[in-house]
């Protein structure tokens, strides 16, 4: 079921700060910042060619990502994204497992325009899981 990686994400307090440290000081691709109030995040995609490294910013006043910051001011490792063919398939392979998938276990659309889930990080060591069906 589980396919390739398509992202690390880490979360950070200052998106610009972060960007400039990426494309600047590691020479790397870096992408214009993506707003996504959907989902309470402003992104940052930075391509590595075999994968990518999502940079998120907390965007309005219920960002999922603002008490992560709280523990972690300086940013930190977020989630892992892995691709997937069929998400409500691989939805329904987690949940029979007995892992629980967050919000209302319906997948919506990600920061690629594609379906995603998060899956609990208590149910998946300690990790943060996002699929994407790609
Ligand atoms: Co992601």
């Amino acid at each position: 079921m589980l396919g390739r990686l398509n992202h690390v994400a880490i979360a950070v307090p200052d998106l610009e700060a972060a960007s400039a440290t990426y494309r600047d000081d590691l020479g790397a691709d870096v992408s214009a910042p993506q707003a996504l109030p959907e989902h309470g995040v402003t992104v940052v995609f930075i391509n590595l060619g075999n994968t990518k490294i999502e940079l998120l910013e907390p965007l309005g006043e219920k960002s999922p990502i603002a008490s992560f910051l709280v523990k972690n001011p300086d940013g930190g490792m977020h989630h892992v994204c892995y691709e997937v063919d069929d998400i409500l398939a691989a939805r329904d392979r987690v949940t029979a497992a007995g892992a629980r998938v967050l919000g209302d276990g319906e997948p919506r659309t990600g920061a690629h325009g594609k379906p995603v889930l998060f899956l609990h990080p208590k149910d998946f060591t300690g990790t943060l899981v996002e699929l994407e069906e790609v």
